[in-house]
C-alpha cells in the first residue's frame, strides 16, 4: 500500500504500445482496409472529426489520405534499440508492446524466422536495459489470411489461431512472465462486428458475440499453454473500462449499471478463473442522462474526448472485487502541444493513490503511449506519445510532459 505521495517500491512505472501502431511494413487486415478507405476516411474527415477535436489544428492531417495509411508507422521496426534506450533514460521499468500475429505467421501455417527473430531482439534490447517486458498477444490486428477464412466471428476461429498461440509460447514463453492475451475485447468487438467501423465492417450482434466468444477461445489457449511453461506466468487481458457515472433518476441508474456490467465486465467475469491479474485501460467518462450519453464536458484532449483523471480512482474501485492484483496497461491522451498531458497525468496518479489507500492492489501504470502512432481509424494526427515523431524524418524528441513522468519514477512519489 502507498503512504503519503509515495508509490509501493517495485510498482511497474512503464509505457505501452502495439505492433500495428508503431513498427511499419506491416501486411494485416487493417493495411488492406486501410488502402480501400483511405479516400473515403480523407473525405469524411471534417463529418467525423469536427465536432471531434480542434478541427482547424489538425484539419490538413485529417483531411489528408495519407493520414490513414500506417506504411512505415513511427518506423519503430527499425528504430527499437534507440525507443528503448530513450525508455530506458526516463527511468521506465516495464514496457508493453504486442507481437503482430501476421509477421510470425504471415501465411496459414508458415512461420516467418525473419518475424521471430525481430522479437528475440527486442526482447534483447530490454533485458540489456533492464525493462521488463509484457506481451499482448492481440491488438485488434490479424493476418489476412485468418479474416479470409471466416477470421473472429467464425466457427472455425479457433482451429486458426492455435498455431500462432503454440509458436509465440514455444519461442517466448521461458523469456517473460507477464501477458495480456487479448487486448480490449469488448472495443474491438463493437467497432468491428456491431458499429461497422473497423474492418471487417459487420454491423451485426449475433458476430458481435461470436467475437466475444472466439476472444475468451484464444484467451483460455493461451493461458494454458502459457501455464504449461511454468506455473507461475502471470496471464491477464486488458480491459477498457469506462466511468459510467448516472445522473439522478431510476432509468439513469440502470442504464449505466447495465453499461458497466457489459461493457467493463462481461469479459473478465467469464474467464476470472483464468485471469492472474487485471489489465486496466482507462480513457473515459460517460455521463448518463435521461437514459443517454450527456454532453456535458470538461477539458478535452484532441480527440474531443473528456479528460476525467478522477474516474482513474472509480473503475479502479470497481475492479476490486475480484481481488486480483491490477495493472493498469493503458492510460493517456492525444494532446499534439503537450499542454495537458502533465497535469493530466500528475491527476490520474493522484487517483491512483486514493485508491490504493483504500486498498485496492494496484501493482503498475503503463503509459499510452511511449511514442506518437497510427491511431487506427484516426490514422496520424493524434499525438499520444511520450516521445513526438517526425513523421517525415522518424526522429525521436523526448515532450516535456515525459521530463515529469521521469521525474515521479526516479522519486517513485508525486510531488507535493
Ligand atoms: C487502444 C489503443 C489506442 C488507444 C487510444 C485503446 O483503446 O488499445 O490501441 O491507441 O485506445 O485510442
Amino acid at each position: 500500500m502507498s503512504d503519503g505521495n509515495s508509490f509501493p517500491k517495485n510498482f511497474f512505472w512503464g509505457a505501452a504500445t502495439s505492433s500495428h501502431q508503431i513498427e511499419g511494413g506491416n501486411e494485416n487486415d487493417w493495411t488492406r482496409w486501410e488502402k480501400r478507405n483511405a479516400e473515403k476516411l480523407a473525405e469524411k474527415a471534417k463529418e467525423r472529426i469536427s465536432k471531434r477535436a480542434s478541427f482547424e489544428k489538425i484539419k490538413s492531417h485529417a483531411e489528408d489520405p495519407e493520414n490513414y495509411i500506417s506504411g512505415k508507422a513511427a518506423n519503430h521496426k527499425n528504430r527499437f534499440k534507440e525507443d528503448i534506450e530513450i525508455a530506458s533514460n526516463l527511468g521506465i521499468n516495464s514496457y508493453r508492446f504486442s507481437i503482430e500475429w501476421s509477421r510470425i505467421e504471415p501465411e496459414k501455417g508458415e512461420i516467418s524466422q525473419e518475424g521471430i527473430e525481430f522479437y528475440h531482439k527486442l526482447l534483447d534490447k530490454l533485458e540489456e536495459e533492464g525493462i521488463k517486458p509484457f506481451i499482448t498477444l492481440h491488438h485488434f490486428t490479424s493476418p489476412k489470411w485468418f479474416v479470409d477464412r471466416g477470421g473472429w466471428e467464425s466457427k472455425t476461429a479457433s482451429k486458426h489461431f492455435q498455431n500462432y498461440i503454440e509458436t509465440v509460447v514455444e519461442e517466448f514463453g521461458d523469456r517473460v512472465e507477464y501477458w495480456i492475451t487479448v487486448n480490449e475485447p469488448h472495443v474491438y468487438a463493437l467497432n468491428s462486428f456491431l458499429l461497422g467501423r473497423w474492418p471487417p465492417e459487420k454491423r451485426n450482434p449475433y458476430s458481435y458475440f461470436k467475437c466475444l466468444k472466439n476472444m475468451e477461445k484464444f484467451h483460455q489457449e493461451a493461458y494454458e499453454k502459457l501455464k504449461s511453461v511454468e506455473e507461475t506466468k502471470k496471464v491477464g487481458i486488458s480491459s477498457h473500462n469506462t466511468y459510467f457515472y448516472a445522473e439522478k433518476g431510476f432509468l439513469n441508474h440502470k442504464v449505466a449499471s447495465f453499461l458497466r456490467e457489459h461493457w467493463n465486465h462481461r469479459f473478465i467475469k467469464r474467464n476470472i478463473k483464468s485471469i492472474d491479474f487485471i489489465g486496466l485501460n482507462y480513457y473515459k467518462r460517460r455521463k448518463i442522462n435521461k437514459g443517454l450519453f450527456a454532453n456535458e464536458f470538461h477539458e478535452k484532449s484532441d480527440m474531443g474526448w473528456e479528460l476525467y483523471p478522477e474516474g482513474l480512482y472509480h473503475v479502479l474501485k470497481e475492479l476490486d472485487r475480484y481481488d486480483k492484483p491490477i495493472i493498469i496497461t493503458e492510460h493517456g491522451l492525444a494532446d499534439s502541444e503537450d499542454e495537458k498531458r502533465e497535469k493530466y497525468l500528475k491527476k490520474s496518479l493522484k487517483s491512483c493513490q486514493k485508491a490504493m489507500k483504500e486498498g485496492v492492489n494496484l501493482q503498475g501504470y503503463l503509459h499510452w503511449s511511449l511514442l506518437d502512432n497510427f491511431e487506427w481509424d484516426s490514422g496520424f494526427w493524434p499525438r499520444f506519445g511520450l516521445i513526438e515523431v517526425d513523421y517525415d524524418t522518424y526522429e525521436r524528441k523526448v515532450r516535456e510532459s515525459a521530463e515529469t513522468y521521469s521525474e515521479i519514477i526516479k522519486n517513485n512519489e508525486l510531488p507535493e
